[in-house]
């Protein structure tokens, strides 16, 4: 029996563990100087002026959007092609997702749509996704944004430390949100930060995740509780020094599993762009149709070899959305979530588990063509 592969799994070090237990013996658990050493160091890393650390990625987008001003009935444009959280992060501060398709190949939103939409009604605010670790056509987003006015947010959450043009992502937007969700590319178990050049945006973030607080009991505005513990920021600080280590890791894994599955009729393998880096937060190919890539879903989890689905409904079709009246949208994210398949590339694989992975695929390939 082959060991069981998993699609996802957190690099958790000798460093990492002595940095949490530090801070427990430290006695100081909340909020605190080790959370503003890793607001420091992330914001540094991903090259932008500042940072604000908030309790996950959902809420570092609902934040962001409010500090730069998206509130009570803006239109805000999000790929239909996402993880929920990109959408709902808008609703939460009362603003309304206007869903746009997305680019086939990369999987991130299409700037065609945009410029059509951007046209077509008043847009607020842009959220635009790095969708799998790949980045959105972030320069033409930049573009478009600028010349209408538009507030641009980046939602990195699952694209640490890729880039676009040699620039890391997070740094091109009026704010980039990441999040530090137990499968991403580093990890505090949850979290999220919100990066901005724009010190005023970051404060604002600040005074919402604690209060609205500017002095002892003293509350100026209306915020929450949406602050991490030093225990987070601890793992946070040793999981950012080995990132780049361990997004070189994936992307050797995905380049070795794209030249085993090279060839073979019928699957698109993953793309990556000229100008960008890929940081393989999913290794993401397409198949022919459902049917296959359902039999394969089946036949490799059968094998002991976890594969995913993301996603299998489109926002614009989720219940949710269909609920409130969102009408039938974006071919092509429709089209993806019927045809999208996640394959394991993670950092702790070795050569041996990427032949398996290839070679169980190529079977289960054959054994889904066979099925009537
Ligand atoms: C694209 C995207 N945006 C936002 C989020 C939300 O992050 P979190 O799970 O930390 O709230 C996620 C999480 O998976 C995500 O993948």
């Amino acid at each position: 029996m082959k060991k069981h592969i998993k699609l996802f799994e957190p690099v958790i070090d000798s460093d990492d563990v002595e940095a949490v237990v530090n801070v427990l013996k430290s006695g100081w658990l909340a909020h605190g100087p080790v959370v503003e050493a890793f607001e420091e160091e992330f914001a540094k890393y991903v090259g932008v002026e500042y940072a604000a650390t908030v309790s996950n990625g959902t809420m570092a987008l609902a934040l962001a959007l409010k500090a730069l001003g998206v509130g009570i009935g803006d239109k805000v444009l999000v790929p239909d092609y996402t993880f929920i959280a990109s959408a709902t992060s808008a609703m939460l501060i009362g603003a309304s997702p206007i869903f746009i398709d997305v680019d086939y190949k990369s999987f991130n939103i299409s700037i065609e749509d945009v410029l059509k939409k951007v046209e077509e009604i008043d847009v607020k605010a842009i959220v635009a996704v790095h969708l799998f670790g790949h980045p959105a056509d972030i320069k033409a987003l930049r573009d478009i944004a600028s010349d209408k006015r538009i507030i641009l947010v980046e939602d990195a959450a699952q694209a640490h430390g890729a880039e676009a043009w040699g620039k890391k992502v997070g740094s091109f937007g009026d704010a980039a949100i990441f999040s530090f969700y137990a499968t991403k590319n580093m990890t505090m178990g949850e979290g999220g930060i919100v990066v901005s050049d724009n010190k005023a945006v970051i404060e604002k973030v600040r005074l919402l995740r604690n209060h609205g607080q500017i002095a002892r009991y003293v509350h100026d505005e209306l915020g929450w509780n949406f602050r991490v513990t030093s225990i987070q920021a601890a793992l946070g600080r040793t999981q950012l020094k080995k990132l780049d280590k361990l997004n070189e890791l994936r992307r050797q894994n995905a380049n070795m599993l794209s030249n085993l599955l090279n060839g073979i009729e019928d699957i698109e393998l993953p793309y990556e762009a000229p100008w960008a880096k890929h940081v393989y937060h999913l290794y993401t190919i397409k198949l022919g149709s459902r049917k296959i890539r359902d039999c394969i879903f089946n036949c490799m989890n059968s094998r002991n070899i976890e594969v995913g689905i993301h996603y299998p409904i489109p926002l614009h079709k989720q219940p949710v959305f269909q609920k409130l009246g969102y009408k039938e949208c974006c071919p092509s994210a429709t089209l993806l979530s019927e045809r999208e398949l996640s394959l394991p590339v993670h950092p702790k694989l070795c050569e041996e588990d990427l032949k398996y992975i290839a070679s169980s695929f190529t079977e289960c390939l054959g054994v889904c063509r066979a099925v009537p």
